[in-house]
């Protein structure tokens, strides 16, 4: 009982503890004070203000349903009028959602007495992050689809209070190297939202395949869509198949529809200049040298790029913006801006007669051809900006000299975002050292399924569970930091089963990193609650993932 107590007081911010055990929710909660007695969920009525948004209510409703199958009682749903968040809980008979409109944005109150439960939120995904604490507290017989019975349908008297650490809290997929179909893209979404991740970094476009259609370009997905055929890992071989795919219009508003119901906006990346040889492909002007070129079929990077020298390919980008933008509602554009090298530029005519006419130089700060290359992002970002967007990009960007207002995401290491945040940039850290999900979970390379860096690096759960973001940073640079992200780079990767595993169990670690107030964060009660609740869970749910070791 002493080392549960010891537990329950380390695993959130301000715990305490009167007869219930703490709940296994992760991401902890910031504030969750026990309480004794419980409520009995089975046949309660769910209400809910009628203020609620339409998808908040379908969350509840949603909630109400899976109460009523597992518990096989009627749980009815119904709105509350003349109830509201002064309204006090004991009061109350059943299950409710109120509106509390002086709470901030993604926070939320859950109230459980013996005979009501009140749960509070300013916005939807305050009462979505509500309710996926709430199903985390009930048996996880909830979530099997079937009526269970021998299990007590409770949930502890108690009082959480929580809201997140940062306002960022994202995840990458890349869909380039290897196709995600929709419906695996919906499961991953899914899976984020349980533990409250609020941003799909969606990589749509690499060497190796241009995945969104664009309809004043339409040789993008008719020929940059696909690949020849595919590099066997560390093998010169390569597999002989035509491998590629990509997404409709009427798919990417599917599930950015589908995402904006559990919380999460998208932000888009076209990589750009670099990694565009499957855009090159498609229109082979897009090159300083004319091409001809084909859909790359290695992984690395290649050394042909596009050419800024053209007013042809910034009328392309613009093009191709313009069409993402109306798919893609979110405020950031991802523009890539990684591995761009420069020797084509060097080489080009074009590139150089638009160096000269810029007066672009070389200095100890940057050369010219990366100033060329910060003319790019400049570009993109004015023309954003026309419509209502700002840029995000790799910390490439920030090489030579960034425009004001650019965002970057620090992923060699931690060095992007300091350096970024000193010069008063918002960063975003995504740092390879920590927030690299592609790289192996153990250094017993032949016992884990084939992954990037094999026999150089690897990324165990218990380090992204230990990452500290603030971590290098000069004191007051923290308010430049908007979030955590972790990549899902997808060479090695084709088949979900794996792209699972690599996600699972560390992207619970990554949400308490995301999540969970500063300077809370104990291993050892993170691990009991995922072996106690999480990987039972993620069982019932179908999802893939590495056993704990
Ligand atoms: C990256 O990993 N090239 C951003
Ligand atoms: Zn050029």
């Amino acid at each position: 009982m002493k080392r549960l107590l010891t537990l329950a007081l380390i695993a959130c911010c301000t715990c305490s503890y009167a007869g219930n055990k703490l709940p296994d929710i992760i991401p902890a909660p910031k504030s969750i004070e026990m309480q004794s007695g419980s409520f009995n969920v089975k046949g309660a009525c769910v209400n809910y203000d009628q203020s609620l948004e339409k998808r908040t209510v379908d969350a509840v409703a949603k909630l109400a349903d899976d109460l009523y199958v597992a518990t096989g009682r009627v749980s009815s749903v119904a709105s509350a009028a003349g109830i509201g968040a002064s309204t006090p809980l004991k009061q109350l008979k059943g299950i409710y959602f109120v509106k509390d409109a002086s709470m901030p944005a993604e926070a939320y109150t859950i109230e459980v007495g013996g005979r009501a439960v009140k749960v509070s939120a300013s916005d939807h995904n305050g009462f979505i992050y509500a309710i996926s604490s709430i199903r985390q507290m009930l048996p996880v017989e909830l979530l099997s689809g079937k009526t269970v019975s021998g299990v007590k349908w409770k949930l502890p008297c108690c009082v959480i209070k929580d809201s997140p650490r940062f306002g960022y809290r994202g995840l990458m997929l890349d869909s380039s190297r290897h196709f995600w179909r929709v419906e695996e893209v919906k499961r991953f979404l899914a899976i984020m939202s349980v533990y409250k991740l609020n941003r799909l970094h969606w990589h749509l476009t690499d060497d190796q395949g241009w995945r969104v259609e664009i309809h004043n370009y339409p040789r993008l997905t008719e020929v940059g869509a696909f690949r020849a055929q595919t590099a066997l890992p560390y093998s010169p071989e390569f597999d002989g198949k035509r491998y590629g795919g990509y997404y409709t219009q009427e798919e990417i508003k599917d599930v950015v529809a589908y995402a904006e119901n559990l919380g999460i906006t998208i932000v888009p990346e076209i990589d750009l200049p670099g990694h565009m040889i499957a855009a090159m492909a498609s229109y082979p002007w897009l090159g300083c040298d004319g091409g001809p070129y084909e859909v790359r079929t290695q992984w690395g990077i290649d050394k042909r790029v596009l050419c800024p020298g053209k007013d042809s390919t910034f009328e392309f980008l613009e093009g191709v913006m313009e069409e993402l933008c109306k798919l893609f509602p979110g405020e950031y554009i991802h523009i890539g801006g990684d591995e761009c090298p420069k020797k084509s530029w060097e080489e080009c005519p074009h590139c150089q007669a638009k160096i000269a006419e810029l007066g672009l130089v070389s200095d100890e700060h940057g050369t010219k051809e990366q100033r060329l290359q910060n003319y790019v992002t400049k570009r993109m970002q004015d023309f954003l900006a026309t419509k209502g967007r700002k840029i995000i990009g790799w910390d490439e960007i920030l090489e030579g000299d960034l425009a004001e207002g650019a965002t970057v995401m620090s992923w060699r290491g931690t060095k992007g975002g300091i350096k970024a945040s000193a010069k008063g940039f918002d960063v975003v850290m995504s740092p390879n050292t920590y927030c690299y999900f592609d790289y192996y979970q153990s250094d017993r390379w032949d016992e884990e399924p084939i992954g990037i860096a094999r026999g150089r690096k690897f990324l165990p759960l218990e380090k992204v569970y230990g990452y500290e973001p603030f971590e290098g940073f000069t004191p007051g640079a923290e308010g430049h930091i908007l979030g955590v992200q972790a990549n899902l780079w997808t060479e090695y990767i084709a088949e979900e089963s794996h792209l699972e595993y690599m996600l699972l169990p560390r992207l619970l670690a990554l949400s308490e990193v995301q999540w969970s107030p500063a300077g809370t964060k104990d291993y050892e009660a993170f691990l009991a609650k995922v072996k106690a609740r999480h990987l039972p869970m993620l069982d019932i749910l179908g999802y893939n993932y590495r056993k704990l070791d």
